[in-house]
């Protein structure tokens, strides 16, 4: 069968394989879908490696969903707002990139958790590649104003002039996150839980009925979403139905087939418990 996989470093814990093998089984397609640990000096070869052994579409994650945009003969719209790939398919004349993170997370809060997220005061922590990956979709999705708070507040600047909606999206200091009043949706798109130093946010972030969402799952979570309880957040939401639904919608690009997303949150949340 067609090879696919995903690639990053680590990538050994990643649940893509169990998640595409079961989207897999449900559209009676047979598909090669496995794990490849790439350091980001072989990436390139990697990749070269993987298309000559009948790679035929990939998912990219971290750390190079930043740079898998630069070797793309083309790319899609929303890969090309976000400056970040997470899908690869293969064309006739190589990759074509395409970023599922945020129609993902969306599809997640919205069908998954019923929210609308129309006109909502919404706080993006961080502007790495995760922060630039769903930024554009939340602003398709209709939140008001969007602020993006980072420790390097020119990563912030960047990321808000990429945007280029100046009147709804602000950039600003993340040691100036008390200042900024109340939001209906706090979105963790830092990586502090997987380096040393956690992330410091002070209490009264929260509007009444606001909402917390981490873009990682499990132990990555942990941190953020029990500070969100502890603050008053209404729902505290991991990463885990994103990650389903970004799968889903990549699935949908190699395969042309919409794949049911409930069951394979539901066995894998089952796991996580
Ligand atoms: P990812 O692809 O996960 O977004 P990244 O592109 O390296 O990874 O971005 C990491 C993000 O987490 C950045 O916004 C980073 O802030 P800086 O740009 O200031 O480095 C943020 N981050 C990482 N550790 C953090 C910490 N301990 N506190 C606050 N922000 C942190």
């Amino acid at each position: 069968p067609a090879r696919y996989a995903v690639i990053g470093h680590p990538v050994a814990h990643s649940l893509s394989p169990r998640i595409h093998a079961a989207f897999g089984r449900q559209a009676g397609i047979a598909l090669d879908y496995t794990a490849i640990d790439a350091e980001p000096e072989r990436f390139d070869a990697v990749l070269a490696d993987f298309a000559a052994q009948g790679g035929r579409g990939a998912n990219i994650t971290l750390p190079h969903k930043a740079y898998a945009a630069t070797i793309c003969q083309h790319l899609s719209e929303r890969a090309r707002r976000a400056g970040a790939v997470n899908t690869l398919i293969r064309t006739a004349t190589g990759w074509e990139g395409d970023n599922t993170d945020g129609a993902g997370l969306v599809r997640d809060l919205t069908e998954r958790h019923g929210q609308d997220l129309r006109g909502r005061r919404t706080l993006l922590i961080g502007a790495g590649g995760a922060a630039r990956g769903v930024a554009p979709a939340l602003l398709d999705a209709g939140v008001a104003d969007l602020y993006i708070v980072n420790r390097n507040g020119a990563h912030a600047d960047a990321l808000a002039d990429a945007l280029g909606e100046p009147d709804r999206v602000h950039p600003r200091y993340l040691s100036d996150v008390g200042t900024l009043g109340v939001f209906d949706l706090v979105i963790n798109a830092t990586s502090a839980a997987r380096g040393g130093t956690p992330l410091d946010l002070p209490g009264g972030l929260f509007a009444p009925r606001g909402d917390a969402v981490d873009l990682s799952y499990g132990e990555a979570a942990i941190g953020f979403l029990s500070w969100a309880r502890a603050s008053g957040a209404d729902k505290a939401i991991d990463g885990l139905g994103m990650l389903v639904e970004q799968a889903a919608e990549s699935f949908q690009r190699w395969h042309g087939v919409r794949p049911e997303t409930d069951p394979v949150y539901a066995m894998l949340r089952e796991h996580d418990d």
